[in-house]
């Protein structure tokens, strides 16, 4: 092997040109999903305070918005719902007339070749914001798959193309699967949630969802921050029971997870740079403390590197006008 002085790292560094060409990641907006929080009414496009550039949409505006996404050449939507009520047992989640319901089959008529990506979980729906039905204070699993279920089949019914599970109940990607496949959804792809870890970096989220849990935490079934060797677990087990797309979540503190289940298994990996991820840059820039420009598209880019195939990130708009040069 070459030594300095004959061997100098430096020399492929000059110019663009050069590193244009050694370049080993490459981000372009065809990695992107943008994340759309759509709540019931019309005419609205309203500015979450704690996540600066991304907006709560109506049903009608988020079609215009769709239309945006699209032209900007980003292949992907991930919705949200803020429901007109909440219950004990998240009714509006799987409700066909339900705002995710309603926003699906607007943005598929303002835009038919976009693709729409729902959330299935029931956080969002319940009025003690768990991520599942109750029993005795906890989360009840086994109760709560039923629900998942025909939330996900309401969704792929309302012309969702894709429907991605984040309650993180045991089996929730299996009971899914059957219950979509018995329906004659056969051809809609579950991306998984499947290591998603219980984290800080949601806050500004649950602020945007109203999906704060009004008592204790989401630690007895989302996975702790401290594990990687059970990720590829929750990762296995997500596919034998049929995931097609295998999701890390938060991305930024778990570069490492990405990584390991890149190495692991051939299926597509998403990662989700979540909502702290991103107000953390946009403080930063808003306070002239960091480059914003400069610090999202190296963020991305690491995401990307680690080994995520896809990137669900509110900066998607952003990054891809940069990306195209605008
Ligand atoms: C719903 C859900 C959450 C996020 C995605 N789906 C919140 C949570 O688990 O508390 C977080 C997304 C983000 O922070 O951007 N279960």
């Amino acid at each position: 092997m070459a030594e300095y002085p004959f061997l100098r790292m430096r020399r492929l560094r000059r110019t663009e040109n050069l590193r244009r060409l050694v370049r080993e990641t490459r981000l372009s907006a065809d990695s992107f999903v943008y994340p759309l929080f759509v709540a019931h009414g019309s005419g609205l496009r309203q500015e979450i305070p704690s996540m600066p550039g991304v907006c709560r949409f109506s049903p009608d505006t988020a079609g215009v918005e769709a239309e945006e996404i699209a032209r900007l050449g980003i292949p992907a939507v991930l919705l949200f719902g803020l429901p007109a009520r909440k219950d004990d047992a998240g009714s509006e989640a799987y409700d066909a007339d339900g705002i995710v319901q309603r926003a699906i089959r607007a943005i598929k008529r303002a835009v038919p070749e976009l693709l729409v990506i729902t959330d299935v979980c029931l956080c969002e729906f319940t009025s003690h914001g768990h991520c599942g039905v109750l029993a005795g204070g906890e989360v009840d699993n086994d109760r709560t798959l039923e629900l998942l279920a025909r939330s996900a089949l309401s969704h792929a019914q309302a012309g969702a193309d894709m429907v991605a599970p984040s309650a993180m109940m045991d089996g929730q990607i299996s009971a899914i699967r059957s219950h979509l496949d018995a329906s004659g959804f056969t051809d809609t792809p579950v991306m998984a949630y499947a290591a998603k870890h219980a984290s800080a970096f949601y806050g500004p989220f649950r602020d945007a969802a109203g999906s704060t849990p009004q008592f204790g935490d989401r630690r007895g079934y989302q996975m702790d921050p401290a594990n990687a060797r059970e990720a590829l677990r929750e990762v296995e087990q997500d596919i034998a029971e049929g995931a097609d797309i295998v999701m890390v979540k938060p991305a930024l503190a778990y570069l490492d997870v990405i990584a390991r289940v890149k190495a692991n298994f051939d299926y597509p990996v998403a990662a989700y740079n979540v909502s702290g991820e991103y107000s953390l840059i946009k403080a930063a820039a808003q306070n002239g403390w960091i480059d914003e420009r400069r610090a999202i598209l190296e963020v991305l880019t690491a995401i990307k590197r680690a080994g995520a195939d896809i990137i669900i990130t509110y900066h998607a708009k952003d990054a891809t006008r940069w990306l195209q040069g605008a």
